[in-house]
């Protein structure tokens, strides 16, 4: 069965409708979201609400935390703060008790799953090195991990001499070596790939195939809503270029 697996949507409903689209287009019947619904852009609720839905599961990420209120503001900057502010005003009660309650790591179906890194889940570590990269895959039980966070799609891998290395997230990406993967799916709401799409990811367990998906949105949308909410002009800007 095809498994859809996104994360850091951030509340851009126009790049999460844009993704929920083609995901039924595909055919994935499950979904997952790794967490960082909310935060930065100007529609946290009606994120929050679609992904409850259509999502087998959801986890905790660093901005879902603090958006919360469980997570000081200082933690971030500035502008990422404004987002959390704005999201704290937006989501009730009963959402920030839901956000409160997620997981941070999820098992499933021998797959792992989580928002940053297996290595200390709640400190929200960045994967952006080999290091960090060794860190997590020190912790990771089984062949196969998904992570978001950096909003930057890749696919670490530790071979059988554990040597780290990576796959580049090209559109069609193969794990059938027998050696330990992280894949991590980019993001929904806020590429930072230099390229204005929302990215996520197909997996097909049986081939142990992973498809890399940039999926066009209407980004002017995206953009007007963030000005009209009072959001920091850069969070609109950002969404165009990619940053
Ligand atoms: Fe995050």
């Amino acid at each position: 069965m095809k498994t859809a697996i996104f994360s850091d949507v951030h509340s851009n409903l126009p790049a999460l409708e844009a993704v929920l689209k083609d995901i039924q287009e595909k055919g994935a019947s499950r979904l997952v979201c790794l967490g960082d619904t909310v935060g930065y852009n100007a529609e946290p609720v009606a994120c929050l609400e679609r992904v409850r839905a259509v999502c087998e599961f959801v986890l905790q990420g660093n901005h879902d935390l603090a958006c919360a209120g469980d997570l000081a503001v200082d933690w971030f900057n500035a502008v990422a703060g404004a987002g959390i502010e704005y999201s704290r005003k937006q989501l009730s009660e009963e959402e920030k008790r839901y956000l409160r309650g997620l997981p941070l790591v999820k098992s499933a179906g021998g797959i792992s799953y989580v928002h940053a890194s297996l290595d200390e889940p709640s400190e929200f570590q960045y994967i952006l090195s080999s290091a960090t990269a060794l860190a997590h895959f020190r912790k990771q039980q089984t062949l196969i991990a998904f992570s978001g966070h950096t909003h930057k799609p890749v696919v670490w891998l530790m071979d059988e001499h554990g040597r780290i290395g990576f796959k580049p997230a090209h559109e069609h990406v193969s794990m059938a070596e027998p050696w330990k993967f992280l894949v991590n799916v980019g993001s929904v709401g806020q590429n930072r790939e230099g390229r204005p799409e929302a990215c996520y990811v197909l997996f097909d367990p049986e081939t142990r195939e992973i498809e890399f998906r940039r999926i066009p949105y209407d980004v002017k949308t995206a953009q007007r809503r963030i000005l009209a909410a009072g959001l920091p002009q850069v969070l609109a800007l950002r969404l165009q270029r990619g940053i």
